[in-house]
């Protein structure tokens, strides 16, 4: 095997959306046994070139070079067939369907009357999210699991496939470490029997981790490729947003004020239970967390789109009790 053979080459690849050009002119290439890790910041394009690559997108300009073949653009077929995967950063899974039918999608194995083999199905699914680690009864409904079993599911759905050509995109945003470096020891397994992968981060620690090479898109272009040990951090921060990090976003010291916001003992939704905090005048609080850790309930639950169940919201010292969005946007 030849590990520098190009395996997927990208010609100035454009895509223009209305009123926004996505990409501008792309130009890249993956090679066999490579983990070519892309940047950018929101809205950079990576995702739009990861669907150009699966054949989702047409795009408006360019051309790709894969399987010895040149073409404008892809279908989702083609894309499959050249070996192409791609593992979304929005969840694609079917929520009604079990996990295997969901891993299995339009490739059910059948029996010789031309039923669905269901014990099969099962067993294979099984199998498939053994490789990366996991156990997920196949036979549950996806939309009853956790947004970091869905993610896995995702993944398996795709390496399920067997890709020459895998891509990520931000597969780990819902992930724990140990979830993430099962992932991890299965990229470097397809990476030893020569298969390319582009994987998307926004976690700069994982390219220590997991790059072999880095390409950091700014505005619809490829700023640089870089291989994995010149890419600190500074350095790929600085090309991401075109300048030092302190120069665009200087602190500020600001006198924090009276509470503006109290939050007590609040549970709502699926997942807050037992949430308090205090937000001041003048104060920016942070709120990070895996994704499906009740962020987005928080944000519902203060606008009030979500039922408080027990706790209690205040906002500027007076008791808040939204019914709807608009009793949060008059307070
Ligand atoms: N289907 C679409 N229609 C119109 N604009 C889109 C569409 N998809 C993406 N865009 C725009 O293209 C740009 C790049 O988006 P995206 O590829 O999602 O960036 P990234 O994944 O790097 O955050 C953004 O300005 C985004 O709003
Ligand atoms: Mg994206």
């Amino acid at each position: 095997m030849d590990q520098h053979e190009i395996l997927l080459k990208l010609e100035n690849i454009e895509k223009r959306f209305p009123g926004v050009v996505a990409l501008k002119s792309i130009s890249l290439e993956v090679r066999a046994g490579e983990v070519q890790v892309l940047l950018g910041e929101n809205g950079a394009g990576k995702s739009t070139l990861m669907k150009i690559l699966a054949g989702e997108h047409a795009p408006t300009g360019g051309e790709i070079v894969v399987g010895g073949r040149k073409v404008s653009a892809l279908t989702p077929t083609l894309a499959t067939e050249l070996g192409i995967g791609l593992v979304h950063q929005e969840l694609s899974l079917v929520p009604a369907l079990s996990v295997a039918e969901n891993i299995l999608l339009g490739r059910m194995p059948r029996n010789a009357f031309g039923r669905i083999n269901w014990g099969k199905a099962y067993e294979d699914a099984r199998r498939a999210l053994e490789a990366l680690g996991v156990s997920i009864d196949p036979t549950a409904e996806v939309r009853t699991l956790e947004v970091a079993e869905q993610q896995l599911i995702e993944i398996t759905r795709v390496l399920e496939r067997g890709p020459r050509i895998l891509l990520l995109d931000e597969p780990t945003s819902a992930l724990s470490d140990n979830e993430r470096s099962r992932l991890f020891d299965v990229i470097r397994r397809l990476k030893q029997r020569g298969h390319g992968i582009i994987y998307i981060s926004h976690h700069l620690s994982e390219i220590p981790m997991i790059a072999d090479r880095v390409t950091v898109l700014r505005d619809g272009l490829v700023v640089e490729t870089l291989p994995a040990d010149e890419a600190d951090e500074a350095t790929v921060i600085r090309l991401m947003v075109g300048r030092r990090l302190e120069e665009q976003f200087p602190k500020e010291t600001v006198e924090l004020g009276a509470p503006v916001l109290a939050v007590e003992n609040l549970a709502s939704g699926r997942t807050l239970k037992d949430l308090s905090f205090t937000l001041r005048r003048g104060e920016i609080l942070g709120i990070y967390g895996l994704m499906g850790a009740g962020q987005a309930e928080i944000a519902n639950a203060l606008f009030g789109l979500q039922a408080v169940k027990t706790g209690s919201i205040e906002v500027g010292g007076k008791r808040a009790d939204f019914r709807h969005s608009s009793d949060a946007i008059a307070a």
